[in-house]
């Protein structure tokens, strides 16, 4: 497969397995190159990743997040948030995408002329480790979502797993095997969004 065909393989798929194609420390090693091999403004490095498998992952799902929003979400519109949140519970695993702050304040003090584009910097590295493991993960034909439910969450999550304080959560991809692949999407065309000048 080319790359091409993994970037078109890549979607958000919901609806998935714990059953994943390949081995558990497989899927470690490929998360670590691809974090690892991800650029970064001025090589800061501040992204983060934390592999949650297994049980560690169903506790996010049904017990943080659940806990979380049964706490907030109107009574009436939970079940759909609970359907919801068992579909993400049924993967294989989440891996949570942090910024170490640390790292980034660091930057922001080694060059002052550019502190403020570093934030935006930072989340652009981050956004690119992402879509790098995104597309790492459809190459091995895992499934897998992308989700936002931080900073509700961070507290918990931190305190569970030990995480840096200075770690920031940014999103959390759910992963597994694919029970029910993405149906099809509207696209604009290229030509909407792509000028050449020449
Ligand atoms: C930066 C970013 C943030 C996203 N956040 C969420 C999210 O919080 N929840 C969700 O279900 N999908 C989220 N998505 C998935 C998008 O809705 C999805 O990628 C888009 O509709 C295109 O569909 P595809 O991924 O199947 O190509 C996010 C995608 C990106 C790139």
């Amino acid at each position: 497969m080319n790359y091409l065909e993994i970037i078109n393989r890549r979607r958000s798929v919901y609806t998935l397995t714990d059953r994943l194609p390949i081995s558990e420390n497989e899927l470690v090693g490929i998360v670590e190159e691809t974090v690892v091999a991800t650029p970064s403004p001025f090589n800061v490095q501040s992204g983060r990743a934390v592999i949650l498998l297994g049980e560690q992952h169903k506790l996010l799902w049904d017990g943080i997040v659940y806990d979380t929003l049964k706490a907030i979400v109107p009574e009436g519109a939970f079940e759909n948030t609970a359907a919801k949140l068992s579909g993400f519970a049924a993967g294989a695993g989440t891996i949570l995408f942090l910024e170490d702050q640390d790292a980034v304040d660091g930057l922001k003090e080694r060059f002052p002329t550019y502190a403020a584009a570093f934030d935006g910097f930072a989340a652009h590295a981050l956004g690119m480790i992402e879509v790098n493991v995104w597309n790492a993960l459809a190459e091995q034909g895992i499934g897998a979502n992308l989700q936002h439910y931080n900073p509700l969450i961070d507290d918990m999550v931190k305190s569970r797993w030990g995480i840096p304080a200075s770690w920031t959560l940014a999103s959390e991809m759910v992963f597994g095997g694919i029970a029910r692949p993405a149906g099809p999407i509207e696209k604009l065309p290229a030509s909407e969004r792509v000028r050449v000048i020449r």
